[in-house]
């Protein structure tokens, strides 16, 4: 048996840049109203939204993925020819092949990095973090960009109660690399495919070509029954991240969880309760349910802000459709 030389990678990786993109169409509650019977009061109250935004035809996942991630490049302060691998995360990607991934590496410019696409709902974040990570422990890649990105307007149904407020479009991205110091801890991550009806597309892509069914597929969600889940169990993931980590919330600076719902985001800092000098996440009121992208936009926005800063201790968990969850506690860039 031949002697294969192991790889050699950083000893640690950490978040060096983040970099995100909102389309220009911004998209009030009473532009819901125009399709479902319910208020701006009610979507408020119950969800937190008050705007999302919506992409145009020029917004493409691909356009809206290389604005965010040109950010995050320079951001992290170094050239797209340094990176060596792009992850996107995306359930709104409309082509099936080849992977949105290439197109993005390529136009950005890297030197032909290892390019590909991930499906893992609202935990795509977390999912491609983690994958970077090992990429860059491992050796494969030096510095690896992370995108989130969706358009999840194209796969709501306006008609549907229970989702037309909730979705909204955009893309963020983190650009991963080599440190000396653990700056991402341990990733408590999983799937529960059981529960797999309870947030999914309608139906299949085929069904629709048939002719079988009438309606454009789109996103639909067991309202309650998602609710209940993220509020009991994700705070349990939430806390597994911080004990893999060997940190407690007291340690914590800032809270970035899945935008899904403001109430679910209130509901978790008692759980866990967070003290009060921890910053929140609250981009869900303005970007709405953004899935993959939801965690880098809302860690883009709070160091854009000055709510957060560099060097800061954040917990993120991102959880949805499949179900899946990822939860890893980081330091921002
Ligand atoms: C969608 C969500 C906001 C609905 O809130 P809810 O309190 O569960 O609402 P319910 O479906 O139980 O409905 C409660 C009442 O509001 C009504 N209602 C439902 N949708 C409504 C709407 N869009 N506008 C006004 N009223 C509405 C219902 O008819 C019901 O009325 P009733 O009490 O007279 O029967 C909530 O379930 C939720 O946020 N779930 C998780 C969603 C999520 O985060 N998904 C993504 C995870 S990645």
């Amino acid at each position: 048996m031949a002697k294969i030389k192991p790889s050699k990678g950083a000893p640690y990786a950490r978040i060096l840049g983040v970099g995100g993109y909102r389309p220009t169409r911004v998209v009030p509650n009473e532009v819901i109203l125009e399709t479902i019977d319910s208020s701006d009061e009610w979507i408020r109250s119950r969800s937190g939204i008050q705007t999302r935004h919506w992409a145009n035809d020029e917004e493409t996942v691909a356009a809206m993925s290389i604005e965010a991630s040109g950010k995050a490049i320079a951001d992290a302060g170094i050239s797209a020819e340094q990176i060596g691998g792009v992850i996107v995360s995306t359930v709104s990607h409309f082509k099936q092949t080849p992977a949105v991934a290439t197109e993005i590496a390529d136009t950005l410019g890297t030197n032909k990095a290892a390019a590909f696409d991930i499906s893992a709902g609202c935990a795509g974040f977390g999912y491609g973090l983690t994958l970077a990570k090992g990429m860059i422990v491992e050796g494969s890649a030096e510095y690896v960009l992370v995108i989130g990105v969706e358009r999840l307007s194209d796969l709501t149904d306006l008609e549907d109660r229970a989702t037309a407020f909730l979705f909204g479009d955009g893309a963020g991205a983190v650009v991963v690399g080599p440190a000396q110091e653990p700056a991402i801890g341990p990733t408590v991550w999983g799937s529960e495919g059981d529960k797999s009806e309870t947030i999914k597309q309608t139906v299949p892509w085929t069904d629709y070509r048939s002719g079988e069914v009438a309606k454009f597929p789109a996103i639909t969600q067991e309202g309650q029954a998602v609710f209940r889940w993220a509020v009991f169990e994700m705070a349990k993931v939430a806390k597994e991240a911080l004990d893999a980590a060997g940190i407690t919330a007291d340690d914590l600076d800032v809270f970035i969880p899945h935008q899904a719902n403001e109430r679910i985001i209130d509901s978790m800092v008692k759980t866990l309760k967070l003290p009060e000098s921890v910053t929140v996440a609250r981009d869900v009121r303005t970007t709405g349910n953004t899935s993959a992208a939801s965690i880098p936009l809302a860690m883009e926005r709070l160091l854009a802000t000055g709510e957060a800063k560099s060097g800061d201790t954040a917990l993120v968990i991102g959880f949805g459709a499949g179900l899946v969850y990822a939860a890893t506690v980081v330091t921002l860039p």
